[in-house]
């Protein structure tokens, strides 16, 4: 029997209607436009601001988008994980709850948290299902919704982010699909960028409110540095133990945090600028949705066979490298 790979036969993304500018922004925070821009490379991002929906809601529609572009039947998937940091509630899991609006009846459904690289290790975990048979068809969300854990009174985070939802349908294939992947995590650095209080350690209070516990707290130029490294470090890797040359890369398709990681990690795989999927400046960073939110945008550019270096880092700390060949 050979050996079969995952591939992605289904791509679906949301966003939300809202863009918050840089210039909006302004009013908030002491910042302006051209500082976040040159810093980032963010212009503008997308707020859920509807009332009574969440991470569910932009997670349900990539989903059914997803099946509907793979042509396939809600009611045949067997799993359904959802990276997400920013769940509907701690549980049940978000995924439970696209499980039941989409109408996946036969589907086993659950969160993963990994921060940034959650769709990467999402998206390597329904791999490894498809590889070994156990199933069949596995959906793969990544969803945040951002602005329900930013402080818009901080200048140095609530600029970064935005809301979004992305998603796509594994299935088995001889030939096309996940090739390898390389996941680390550094958890003596999970202060570095985290929620403090919400958790068990630090059950919601007067005080956790207070103090602002329950929003993200990071120490932003350390996270730059590691992620400048670890980013760039393990799309090295990948190509290298696949003997990839740039030239065999048609894509990298990078974890949208900052604008500046993003090149220099393209740089050190030798990578042109015309090779890169880069949609930051109107998105922000979505969290788990970038890689998803980046594969939707580019979908009709893509061609069968093509090398894709899949590259992100985040909080835990998280990090990894995906080389897939798409198989749509
Ligand atoms: N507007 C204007 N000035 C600002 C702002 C702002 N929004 N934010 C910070 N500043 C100021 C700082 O206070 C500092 O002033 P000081 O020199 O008087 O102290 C100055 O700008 C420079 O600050 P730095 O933190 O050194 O700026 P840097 O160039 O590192 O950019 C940034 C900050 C954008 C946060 C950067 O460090 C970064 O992108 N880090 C990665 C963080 C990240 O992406 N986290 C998301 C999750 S992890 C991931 O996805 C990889």
């Amino acid at each position: 029997m050979s050996l079969k790979r995952a591939v992605i036969t289904g791509v679906g993304h949301y966003l939300p209607d809202y863009v918050l500018t840089n210039k909006e922004l302004e009013s908030y925070v002491d910042t302006d436009d051209e500082w976040i821009r040159s810093r980032t490379g963010i212009s503008e991002r997308r707020i859920l601001k509807e009332p009574g929906k969440a991470t569910s809601y932009m997670a349900e529609k990539a989903s059914l988008e997803a099946l509907e572009d793979a042509g396939a039947d809600a009611s045949d998937v067997d799993c359904i994980i959802c990276a997400t940091v920013t769940p509907d509630y701690l549980f049940p899991a978000t995924a439970a709850l696209v499980q039941k609006r989409i109408g996946a009846n036969n589907a086993f459904a659950f969160d993963l948290s990994a921060a940034c690289s959650g769709f990467l290790y999402a998206l390597s975990t329904g791999s490894t299902m498809i590889e070994s048979g156990r199933a069949k068809k596995v959906l793969v969300v990544g969803a945040d919704m951002m602005s329900s854990i930013l402080d818009f009174t901080d200048r140095t985070t609530c600029i970064l982010f935005g809301d979004g939802g992305g998603a796509v349908l594994l299935e088995a294939s001889d030939e096309y699909g996940i090739v390898d992947y390389v996941h680390n995590t550094e958890g003596d650095e999970a202060c570095m960028l985290y929620q403090p209080a919400g958790g068990s350690i630090k059950p919601a209070s007067e005080e956790t409110v207070k103090n602002k516990e329950h929003f993200i707290r990071q120490d932003g130029r350390s996270v730059f540095k590691k992620a400048t490294e670890g980013m760039a470090d393990v799309s090295l890797e990948i190509m290298e133990r696949n003997n990839l040359k740039a030239e065999d890369v048609a894509w990298l398709v990078p974890h949208q945090a900052n604008e500046r990681i993003i090149d220099a990690t393209a740089r050190r795989m030798g990578l042109s600028r015309e090779k890169v999927m880069v949609n930051i400046s109107h998105y922000g960073n979505t969290t788990a949705a970038t890689i998803p939110l980046c594969l939707y945008d580019w979908k009709d550019q893509l061609k069968k066979g093509d090398n894709l270096i899949l590259s992100a880092f985040g909080g835990g700390l998280t990090w990894g490298a995906i080389y897939l060949k798409w198989g749509k």
